[in-house]
């Protein structure tokens, strides 16, 4: 027989053997290759219709398991989103008030500090180099990206990132954790990666956060590069005191996140978290956008992507030009940015970013802290800027300005400039204002200029207090509000007066 008719015949056995798999799947929730056999018009054995079906199982929603020479098939159930009870809920809400970093954390911190160093960490010596480290650290990150040395991977760096960054970064990362739970983008069980896991902080935090939980459950991977910053990951995570019962942090995988990782990663990975970590690598955004999605190959197909960077004008808006890059490259954005004209964004003067109650300094801060510069070593305010990434096309905010509607376009704010018109925007900031005017950053994803509204207090009335309360996010109608251009930000200020009404979309519909 020659080649090419030896071909026709095998794709049409292939092709036979996927329908008659197609058919008998969509009939038994689990059944046995061998019983495919007897359907098929040229005798295979159940390895042979294994070795056809294998690249397409993903795609038919099937498992394999082998059962002697026989294989097992079974239907693969879709992942079930977890819903935290009412219980669950009430703890995940009082988040934001659980103000105290877990003093059993602290500790072993502190612990760790006096292991390292060969003295006790109160010890003045031993206070004054952790000084050091830290003032070296924050002088460092005011500079650009490709300037600054990253001293925080080495030595005495590590032990000051312990002391004044991991605290923060910690209850920031659970509080995002319960955006995620409340959102419904956790399952029943997460198959979690954090990438660049610097001493721990991320699984740590999502432990502390499962350990809320009744029955949710979570195994936790991690990559990092530096050997000091595994070194305390190791040591924390074992000593830490944070409860594991829900969520297992497995040893973490050392390697490089820009070079070849990918035999070394699970896959499925449900949520993938970069905290504080891409800003910091060089290169362009197109570099790091190229990094995101070499990673969300390894995502599962339902899977978000977690990316929180500091709330410093810079990285913040760094981090939205990286978001859409990767949007134009086929992840959707699921929040917080909403695109509700289906326009795409200017996102390089974009500075948006959350707000949180601060936290309690750790009794290491305070000790820092007693010299003659305390606030320089005291770090409790919480401000961050994420981004949520999705493969499936999933977004948070579903809204669209409906066709004919009389509001204007961001985009074309600088031809009403004095006039008052009706616009429907997102809400991307807390209160940026002071005591005698509130100011809220808009984006309505058009725009190419920032653009503010400003509400003097003394105008604030039922009608448009909405503004004050309104989620970080939400989607806000403002009907009557007069355009001021700001020379000095370049920016445009929306005002809100007593005339003004505002109204969440939602409650209009
Ligand atoms: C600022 S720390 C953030 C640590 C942690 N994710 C957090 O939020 O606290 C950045 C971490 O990324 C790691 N990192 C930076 N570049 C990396 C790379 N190319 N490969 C692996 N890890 C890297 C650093 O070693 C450091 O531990």
């Amino acid at each position: 027989m020659n080649a090419r008719r030896q071909s026709t015949r095998t794709n049409v056995t292939e092709k036979q053997i996927l329908s008659t798999i197609k058919y008998v799947a969509g009939t038994k929730p689990v059944f046995l290759l061998s019983e495919i056999a007897v359907y098929l018009d040229a005798p295979q054995s159940a390895g042979q219709i294994y070795a056809v079906l294998r690249p397409h199982l993903k795609e038919f929603g099937l498992a394999a398991k082998k059962c002697g020479e026989d294989f097992e098939i079974s239907r693969v159930l879709p992942p079930q989103i977890y819903f935290p009870n009412e219980t669950e809920s009430k703890r995940i809400d009082s988040l934001p008030d659980e103000n105290t970093f877990p003093p059993a954390l602290e500790q072993a911190i502190e612990q760790y500090i006096t292991r390292k160093v060969g003295k006790d960490w109160t010890d003045p010596v031993i206070l004054e180099r952790l000084r050091r480290a830290i003032v070296a650290q924050k002088d460092d990150y005011w500079k650009p990206a490709h300037k600054r040395s990253l001293q925080y991977t080495k030595g005495y760096a590590v032990l000051g990132y312990l002391a004044y960054h991991f605290p923060v970064y910690f209850m920031q990362t659970r509080l995002l954790m319960a955006m995620l739970a409340r959102e419904g983008l956790l399952k029943n069980h997460m198959t979690i990666l954090d990438v660049g896991a610097g001493p721990g902080v991320v699984p740590l935090a999502i432990a502390d956060f499962y350990s809320r939980l009744d029955m949710a459950t979570a195994t936790i991977h991690a990559i990092e590069r530096s050997d000091e910053h595994i070194e305390a990951f190791t040591y924390l995570t074992q000593q830490g005191g944070t409860p594991k019962t829900r969520a297992t942090i497995e040893p973490p995988i050392k390697a490089d996140i820009t070079g070849a990782v990918k035999d070394q990663l699970p896959d499925g990975i449900d949520l993938m978290v970069f905290s504080n970590v891409l800003n910091e690598l060089p290169g362009s955004v197109k570099d790091r956008a190229d990094i995101v999605m070499g990673f969300a190959e390894h995502l599962a197909p339902d899977g978000s992507i977690l990316i929180a960077e500091p709330a410093e004008e810079v990285t913040s808006s760094g981090l939205r030009s990286l978001s859409l890059a990767v949007k134009k490259q086929g992840l959707s954005i699921y929040s917080p940015c909403s695109f509700i004209w289906k326009t795409n964004c200017t996102p390089d003067r974009c500075w948006s970013f959350v707000t949180a109650p601060p936290i309690r300094p750790t009794p290491l801060m305070n000790t820092l802290a007693a010299c003659d510069e305390p606030f320089r070593y005291v770090n409790t305010d919480i401000k961050y800027s994420y981004v949520i990434l999705r493969r499936d096309g999933k977004i948070r905010e579903p809204y669209c300005v409906p066709h004919g509607s009389r509001v204007l376009r961001l985009s074309r704010i600088h031809l009403h400039v004095e006039k008052r018109i009706n616009i429907i925007a997102s809400k991307m900031s807390e209160d940026l204002g002071d005591k005698e005017n509130h100011m809220f950053k808009l984006c309505d994803g058009s725009a190419e200029k920032p653009v503010y509204a400003v509400l003097p207090g003394f105008h604030i009335t039922p009608e448009n207090e909405v503004i004050l309360s309104a989620p970080y996010g939400s989607v806000l109608e403002l009907e009557g509000v007069l355009v001021r251009y700001n020379k000095e930000h370049d920016a445009y200020n929306v005002l809100v007066s007593r005339s003004t009404r505002i109204a969440d979309v939602h409650d209009k519909i």
